[in-house]
């Protein structure tokens, strides 16, 4: 490799491991995005243009094609993209670049010598199919649940056997091709199909709340297929990039599981919680609820010296990030305390919360993670949940049936008086019902959360 080219990998690696550094704060997060793009701009040109191949006139142009074509759809698909759309997004690009690892790993074999060939070589080419190609049918099953297209959830008994038994099959198959240096396209492709068949199944049963910590796994195994094909290509930067997102992937994978008190095995090899939807209890009699108005509630909070607002998907889908930030000025200004109650996994992606905030300029010190805010919902006077519900369902406390059970939430009940704006009484996303609701303690402020908050800040105008 060229002086020059390693120079340009060594700059992109740098910007890589900034730009990862940057995304960590608000504040910077912008810049370090541009950073790591241009890193990466680089380090394409350095790719396509230095080297000592003799390349025909027509490669270039195709190449230049392919670029011109993604570049106009991925700006295209992300200008476009909602906020609450971008799990979704994530999981398509997720799903390309496990395909672009198999397709890398499928050319490698043709090309390579595997009869005489290392078996390292071998393990590294299968590797990027069988990754590569797990992520890629992963993924669009993960996008398809997210959209909603894909609806079922298989329940066939030992489920969970049957798909463990199938990916220890492809395994096996894997370590004779390597082994035996076994040169035969048949095995080749059947290993593709397992992969493919195997990403399916193992999303396929995934239900509710684990949803999260699989999206986050397979960008991770994403970043490892790149590495992989780093490692066939002798390419630092893709080894760079690819571990980095490898591993930035585990570490959101693990805080997840911990957010929703699962642990990886059982992620990755245990038995899923089924979609919340199927859960029974829907219609428990819970008791009654008592409504109330946005006058009222505004007339509580103007006289409490604590306020937490807990905001969650509702708070998004409704787009009220900028109102919510007025009332939370309005409240300011008249003397009360007021905080943000950020759960891990409120809404609909990791950060989705402090993004959406961000973007209304809420100021970053007002957010207060879980573990910091739950010890003091004691001394909050009143709680405005906006647009949650499973994050503050104290059945993951009460409740062993219950599919959340377990799962840290925020300690909302113990503050002295809770308002929940929501528009109806249906379920959150694990599809469960809230005993929250029928607390007498807490009183339900029906109807869209933009304009409700809109309501509340023109009452706390008036007062
Ligand atoms: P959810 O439990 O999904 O509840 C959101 C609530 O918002 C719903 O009950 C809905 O009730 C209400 N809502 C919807 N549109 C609204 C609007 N325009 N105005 C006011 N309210 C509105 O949300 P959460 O408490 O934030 O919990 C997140 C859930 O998503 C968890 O179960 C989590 O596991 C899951 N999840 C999280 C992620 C990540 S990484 N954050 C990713 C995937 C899934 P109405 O219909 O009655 O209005």
């Amino acid at each position: 490799m060229s002086v020059t080219l390693s120079i340009i990998y060594l700059i992109a690696t740098v910007t890589f491991v900034v730009g990862l550094k940057k995304l960590g704060h608000p504040d910077t997060a912008k810049s370090g995005n541009l950073i790591a793009a241009i890193g990466m701009a680089l380090a394409i040109i350095g790719t396509i243009f230095i080297h000592d191949l003799e390349v025909p006139t027509i490669i270039y142009v195709l190449i230049g094609i392919a670029i011109f074509i993604g570049s106009l759809v991925g700006w295209l698909i992300a200008i476009k993209v909602e906020m609450t759309k971008m799990p979704e997004l994530v999981s398509l690009f997720n799903g390309f670049g496990g395909a672009s690892a198999a397709l890398i790993g499928i050319v490698e074999f043709g090309n390579a010598d595997i009869k005489n060939i290392d078996v390292t070589i071998v393990a590294t080419i299968l590797s990027a199919i069988i990754i590569g190609a797990i992520t890629f049918s992963g993924s669009l099953m993960a996008w398809g649940k997210l959209n909603g297209s894909v609806k079922s959830v298989i329940k066939i008994p030992q489920y969970n056997i049957i798909n463990n038994l199938f990916i220890v099959s492809i395994l096996g198959l894997a370590t004779y091709v390597v082994l035996g240096n076994v040169d035969s396209s048949l095995i080749l492709y059947a290993l593709l199909a397992g992969g493919l068949v195997y990403g399916v199944l193992f999303v396929m049963p995934i239900g509710g709340a684990d949803m999260p910590v699989v999206i986050s796994l397979l960008n991770s195994l994403t970043g490892i297929a790149a590495a992989i094909t780093g490692v066939l290509y002798d390419n630092m930067v893709m080894l760079v990039g690819g571990i980095l997102v490898g591993s930035a992937g585990i570490i959101l994978t693990i805080a997840m599981c911990v957010a929703m008190n699962r642990t990886l095995a059982s992620v990755i090899f245990g038995s899923f919680t089924s979609a919340a939807s199927d859960q029974e209890g829907g219609n428990k009699a819970l008791g009654s609820i008592k409504s109330t108005t946005a006058s009222d509630s505004a007339i509580m909070m103007n006289y409490a010296s604590n306020v937490i607002i807990v905001p969650g998907y509702g708070l998004a889908v409704a787009q009220a990030q900028h109102v919510i930030h007025e009332l939370e000025d309005l409240l300011t200004a008249k003397g009360v305390n007021v905080k943000y109650a950020i759960h891990p996994v409120a809404g609909r992606m990791p950060g989705h919360m402090n993004v959406l905030l961000a973007e209304s300029n809420v100021e970053y010190e007002m957010l207060v993670e879980m573990e910091d805010i739950n010890p003091q919902f004691n001394n909050t006077d009143v709680v405005l949940v906006v647009g949650a519900n499973d994050v503050v369902n104290p059945a993951a406390h009460n409740d062993p049936a219950s599919p959340i059970y377990g799962m840290p939430i925020l300690d909302v009940e113990n503050a002295k008086h809770i308002v929940v704006n929501k528009r109806s009484m249906n379920a959150g996303y694990a599809g469960i019902e809230n005993e929250l609701f029928y607390n007498s303690k807490t009183s339900m402020l029906f109807g869209d959360a933009k304009k409700v908050l809109t309501d509340l800040v023109a009452e706390l105008k008036n007062m």
